[in-house]
């Protein structure tokens, strides 16, 4: 049966909206907790009289509980249930956040941070992947990529927040309260994400995998309409026939290459340098002669053109495909990255030059990377093995992340801003030919559709 035909009228787009725009909110609590520190530590390090050493941690310590908690995610999601993962991770989240906001030491804050980045390694997994198994095959990218359009709002509201409180910082008081006010406000996004996720239903998809399809086939209706729920119900029942949810099966031949798409794609995503950027953006203007408050206004353009441009992402996504969004974005990229890189090589750093190759550079993230890679991330794997999966590309992205953050600040000063950005750059170029070869375009198709393309490479 043609399963795009007539699909359209029978989508019931505003239950899938709201349910998609619940899960996405799990994409909130990311962009928050990854971009806070950055106002916050200006005041802890005060607070706390840290060293170079523990400032390091206090910015990673988050990334290194998202590391454990996307490993995590592949064995629970897959074991209890997509909803009911995701309610323990937003637990998890509030837990860590008030604790980051209340500890009187500053081992207490490590712990919290810790605590919450599990919350964020789990969310980060799991609420694209939720996303793309209640979704229409048709709106799928634009469905998971709403998670990338909250990521890019949590960040670009941090920057806000961020600034207001900075000003209480002049008082006497602020010191020892600022910080604490920045990272406690995630509390209020928190509560809501944790409240409403009681409201979605849980993956149609993770039901029938566990031998429950008829408990699977009302949200299918309720998605879908009776006659294509019926469908979907055999197609999915149909695609994990006699097949063990085994990590095993993921290096055969056919299931690898959806590993390695997965997996060097995570990677990417990160070692083209966006967080170098989104962490580190008021220093790199500074590098390039800009004040400081010439640097925070740069900073702020950056979150608004990545906030921008991922609204375009999700128009374009299901229409243009993965693949074109991410050969235009990456080549993009590499442009703008070696022009950085000349920029500061021959000392032209003042004027726009900088500026606009980094909007231009942070644009074309927007469009490509950003949303596609958590977008395809979701949807290449099998229905048996989707959460251990996705989870193992999520762990690796995450390490990818705590790798670049970790060595920006030393090969900035050891190799100079030149080098680093040329690397980034010849990693956008790499990008560029790896997703002209290999990526396939996973547009329009149903997630069982996706699979049969594995099933042929195996052939
Ligand atoms: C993606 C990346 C994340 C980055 C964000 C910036 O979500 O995974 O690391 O901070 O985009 O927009």
């Amino acid at each position: 049966m043609d399963k795009q035909h007539g699909e359209h009228n029978q989508i019931n787009m505003k239950y899938v909206t709201l349910v998609s725009i619940v899960a996405a909110l799990g994409g909130l609590l990311f962009g928050f907790d990854t971009a806070v520190v950055s106002g916050a530590i200006g005041f802890m390090k005060e607070k706390f009289g840290l060293n170079e050493f523990q400032v390091g941690w206090a910015v990673s310590s988050l990334i290194v509980g998202c590391i454990l908690g996307a490993a995590l995610t592949g064995i629970i999601a897959d074991k209890f249930g997509r909803k009911k993962v995701l309610i323990a991770a937003a637990l998890l989240f509030i837990i860590g956040t008030l604790g980051s906001a209340i500890p009187s030491t500053f081992s207490g804050y490590i712990i919290a941070r810790m605590i919450g980045g599990l919350g964020i390694g789990i969310t980060s997994t799991l609420c694209p992947l939720y996303n793309a198994e209640i979704a229409p095959a048709k709106y799928r990218g634009r469905l998971v990529a709403l998670n990338q359009l909250a990521v890019v709002t949590g960040i670009f509201v941090v920057y806000f927040v961020n600034m207001g409180i900075a000003g209480m910082g002049d008082h006497a008081w602020g010191v020892d309260n600022a910080w604490r006010w920045m990272f406690g406000v995630g509390v209020i996004p928190g509560v809501l994400f944790l409240v409403l996720l009681f409201f979605v239903p849980e993956s149609p998809r993770w039901l029938i995998t566990q031998g429950r399809p008829a408990d699977s086939l009302p949200i299918l209706v309720k998605i879908h309409g009776e006659e294509l729920a019926r469908q979907e119900v055999l197609d999915i029942k149909e695609s994990f026939k006699e097949k063990q949810g085994s990590l095993r099966d993921l290096f055969k031949p056919g299931l690898r290459l959806a590993l390695i798409v997965g997996v060097m794609l995570a990677v990417l995503q990160q070692v083209t340098g966006i967080n170098a950027v989104m962490y580190y953006a008021p220093e790199i203007f500074k590098q390039a002669g800009a004040g400081t408050n010439g640097a925070l206004v740069q900073t702020i353009m950056v979150g608004f053109i990545n906030f921008i441009f991922t609204i375009l992402a999700l128009w374009l996504i299901d229409r243009v495909g993965r693949k074109a969004l991410l050969l235009i974005g990456s080549s993009l990229m590499a442009v703008c990255l070696l022009v950085i890189g000349f920029a500061f090589q021959t000392g032209h750093t003042s004027g726009l030059l900088i500026l606009i190759s980094i909007l231009v550079y942070v644009a074309a993230f927007a469009i490509s990377l950003g949303p596609v890679v958590w977008v395809i991330m979701s949807e290449i794997f099998p229905n048996h093995i989707r959460g251990k999966a996705t989870a193992i590309a999520s762990m690796m992205l995450w390490l990818a992340d705590y790798v670049v953050s970790q060595s920006f600040p030393p090969l900035l000063s050891s190799a100079g801003p030149a080098i680093t950005f040329w690397i980034f750059g010849v990693l956008a170029l790499f990008t560029f030919l790896f997703t002209w070869r290999v990526v396939p375009e996973t547009k329009g198709k149903s997630l069982e559709q996706i699979e049969e393309i594995w099933s042929a490479k195996q052939a």
